[in-house]
């Protein structure tokens, strides 16, 4: 395929973005150091949408949730698949109404809480790299992304919200084609049907699973959320039941292709894996580099409620917005030398990787323990875990980033 550094040596032309370009799609990021520089708001044609580059105009963005509304973005993101259609999860939803709910899912949230979970996510990282050493021998090579990094955070997930083991083959499936929902549009008959099934299932599942919580209440999850009280309210059935879904589908893909990531910077930059695997505290600053540097979600999206300006440039009211979170990162008024890879850096804003203001990622201390521990018990286990290629297959998306297939050559200890 064509590849960023062929067009830039074939033109002296800028680079235009376009988010749905496949170049692009592969190596954003010169794309956005072009429009922090050229045009950080810019209007995107084949989106309908104004995107946003530098990181104080992301940050206002995502700060003012009345007039960057959040409530169109569960809607369009999965359509008529969604399993809760009568009732907008926290994600999809503004001030006023937004705070109470949140209120209620940070008692379910609170990092001791999450902390308690450790042990939890060590015991299943060791039983899948079990699985892959009883499929695949003590060494040889496995696919990281399908066989590990996919598997993980929706295990992990379906541990804390206490579904029963037996059922969790199942549930991956509905998590992936309820996912898969996003890219609807180019989807033949068969496979929109599939996914309508995984809807369905996956509702009246959670409807049984609340149904026997309630009746007969554990240390789960969704226990937790039945449970919440602010001000003397609870959640209703309906908030309960939407608020796991949102959990699934806000905490799996997420968390997977931070995992995916994580790898393949490793592989191109040998020298910091080597230190990573001589000192393992070094695994979480090297986690908030790839957070910084390489984030999962790229891109979210917000509808104005009215006329407004923004860095200059007039957007009407109804216009859709979209903040890039990846080009945030590499501001390089806020990042010192913000193209290069370096976990040793001192970061004195906060990242954008989960986003900013009201709906500042929930699960932001869950996926970074959970990663943590990941990457803990694969370097222990492993004695070597290397990417193959370098030519990396990256979702085809322009707001998910993760390897789509990570091919590794492995080692076992
Ligand atoms: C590396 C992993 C993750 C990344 C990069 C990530 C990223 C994000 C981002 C950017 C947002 C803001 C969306 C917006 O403003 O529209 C968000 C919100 C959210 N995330 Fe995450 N997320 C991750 C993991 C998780 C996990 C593990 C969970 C839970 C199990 C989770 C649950 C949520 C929820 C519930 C919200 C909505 C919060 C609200 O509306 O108040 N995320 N996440």
């Amino acid at each position: 395929m064509e590849l960023v550094g062929d067009r830039l040596a074939g033109s002296d032309r800028p680079l235009e973005y376009d988010p749905l370009d496949p170049v692009v799609k592969h190596e954003p990021y010169p794309y956005y150091v072009e429009l922090r520089r050229s045009e950080p708001i810019k209007w995107l044609p084949s989106l309908n949408a104004f995107c946003v580059a530098t990181y104080d105009d992301v940050d206002t963005v995502l700060k003012d949730g009345r007039t960057f509304s959040s409530a169109q973005f569960w809607p369009e993101l999965l359509g008529e698949f969604d399993p809760m259609p009568e009732e907008l999860p926290m994600i999809s939803m503004d001030p006023p109404g937004h705070v109470q709910l949140r209120k209620l899912a940070n008692k379910a949230f609170v990092p001791s809480r999450i902390a308690q979970l450790k042990d939890r996510t060590y015991k299943i990282s060791h039983e899948l790299i079990d699985d892959i050493i009883a499929k695949h021998g003590t060494e040889g090579e496995f696919d990281w992304a399908w066989e590990f990094t996919a598997l993980y955070p929706v295990t992990v997930i379906a541990e804390v919200l206490g579904v029963p083991t037996q059922r969790r083959a199942e549930f991956k499936v509905w998590v992936d084609k309820i996912l898969s929902a996003a890219n609807r549009a180019a989807y033949e008959a068969d496979q929109l049907a599939g996914i309508a099934e995984a809807s369905e299932k996956m509702r009246a599942f959670f409807e049984e699973l609340f149904d026997e919580r309630a009746a007969n209440l554990g240390d789960d999850l969704i226990s937790t959320l039945i449970q919440a009280e602010v001000d003397g309210k609870k959640m209703t059935r309906n908030q309960v039941l939407s608020m796991a879904i949102l959990l699934l589908i806000g905490g799996v893909e997420t968390t997977t292709n931070l995992l995916g990531t994580t790898l393949v910077e490793l592989k191109r930059h040998p020298e910091v894996y080597r230190r990573v695997r001589a000192d393992h505290s070094l695994i979480a600053p090297l986690l908030e580099e790839v957070l910084r540097y390489n984030p999962p979600v790229q891109i979210i999206f917000r509808h104005t409620t009215a006329d407004t300006e923004l860095g200059g440039v007039k957007i009407p009211a109804g216009s859709a917005v979209m903040p890039i979170l990846a080009s945030a990162n590499r501001d390089e008024t806020k990042f010192n030398d913000p193209e290069t890879f370096d976990i040793d850096r001192k970061i004195d804003v906060p990242l954008m990787s989960f986003g900013q203001g009201p709906h500042f990622c929930l699960g932001s201390y869950l996926s970074r323990m959970e990663a943590k521990s990941a990457l803990e018990v694969a370097f222990t286990r492993f004695a070597e875990l290397d990417v193959i290629d370098d030519h990396i297959h990256w979702l085809d998306s322009y707001f998910a980033r993760g390897p789509h297939t990570l091919p590794v050559r492995f080692k076992a200890a």
